[in-house]
């Protein structure tokens, strides 16, 4: 590419005038973009604040219909839902991730008895079941087994496409399990569930008040680096993603958002498929942090960060900003 010299090329000129910055823009956001993960918790009339997720609660169900209600009115088209399970109903194998009556089902029933016209994300993956908080099942060493836990979420997957999600999106990391879902939905007479598979997630330091949010966070010893991925690769995140997509995934995220930019860049490059980005808790309280301390402009950096996912080749993001987002883009 050949451009024109100075002067008769001025890349200013075409920035002086707020209404040609305007024309000129290359993405835009809406509130379309914007999917809200929302945090359930057991009771009725219960909001609990998150001390690490400044100004994000876990609610009970008749709560989370009122968010449910909010998200429809501020055009977000879906919520992502996560349970806060009572302690006496996590085990070593999650088997309450099978429960027809668990919080999450009971969450999905309401919200879609109430508000159908706005899509329900499930995340499927079982920390928020086990007492060990690991996402899966441990043999005796404490190693995550795959396959035993493949056939788990094929049954949390279908009891939450019974329960009426529109997206399974699992979580878990374990190698096969999008086909096995994908099969195992498509016999049980579900076959316009969506799949977001969370195809390149990361054993990242960014999700901390997540796991304070589920209460997973005081059960979990060790790590998740025998199957999250290691925060050097790029090359195996483009076999991860061509992997979940030849199993039957309908889009693809990538885990956290903003360390992670040049990933989501690549799969887009890459593959052409619909790319999603979840800009996790520890971003969210990197950037409350940022403003309580006077060192940004809340709105503005939302803003920004999010219009940084679009530019990179995001369909659509995670936020915990989303109903803030959602006022702020159409206001
Ligand atoms: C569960 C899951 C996690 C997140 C989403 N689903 C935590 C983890 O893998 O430990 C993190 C989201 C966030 O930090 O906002 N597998």
């Amino acid at each position: 590419m050949s451009y024109a010299p100075y002067p008769a090329l001025r890349m200013r000129r075409t920035r002086a005038a707020a209404w040609s910055r305007a024309m000129h823009a290359e993405h835009r956001l809406s509130p379309a973009d914007l999917i809200w993960p929302l945090f359930v918790t057991e009771g009725s009339a219960v909001e609990e604040p998150i001390g690490s997720l400044p100004g994000v609660s876990r609610w009970s169900v008749d709560g989370i219909v009122t968010q449910a209600k909010l998200a429809r009115d501020l055009g977000i088209p879906c919520l992502a839902l996560f349970p806060n399970t009572q302690p006496d109903r996590r085990s070593d194998d999650g088997t309450e991730a099978l429960n027809p009556d668990n919080l999450m089902c009971r969450a999905i029933r309401a919200i879609k008895d109430a508000v159908p016209e706005v899509g329900v994300l499930t995340d499927v993956a079982l920390d928020p079941y086990t007492a060990h908080g690991q996402d899966g099942l441990l043999d005796d060493s404490g190693y995550v087994l795959n396959d035993a836990t493949v056939d788990v979420l094929i049954g949390q997957s279908l009891n939450q496409a019974a329960a009426g999600a529109d997206i399974i999106a699992p979580s878990d990391m374990m190698d096969g399990r999008v086909g096995a879902i994908r099969d195992a939905l498509e016999s049980a007479g579900h076959a316009n569930v969506q799949i977001m598979a969370y195809a390149a997630k990361y054993a990242s330091a960014f999700y901390g008040p997540f796991r304070d949010a589920v209460g997973s966070s005081g059960l979990l010893k060790g790590n998740k680096k025998s199957y999250q991925m290691d925060p050097a690769n790029g090359e195996e995140a483009l076999r991860e993603v061509g992997m979940d997509l030849a199993e039957g995934a309908d889009s693809v995220m990538v885990k956290p958002g903003l360390p992670y930019l040049d990933i989501v860049a690549r799969v887009k490059d890459a593959f052409g498929v619909p790319v999603f980005a979840y800009q996790v808790s520890g971003e969210y309280a990197m950037i409350e942090a940022a403003a309580a301390a006077g060192a940004g402009d809340r709105n503005a950096l939302v803003l920004e960060t999010l219009m940084s996912f679009k530019r990179a080749g995001c369909t659509g993001v995670l936020t915990y900003h989303a109903p803030l987002a959602a006022k702020l883009m159409t206001a």
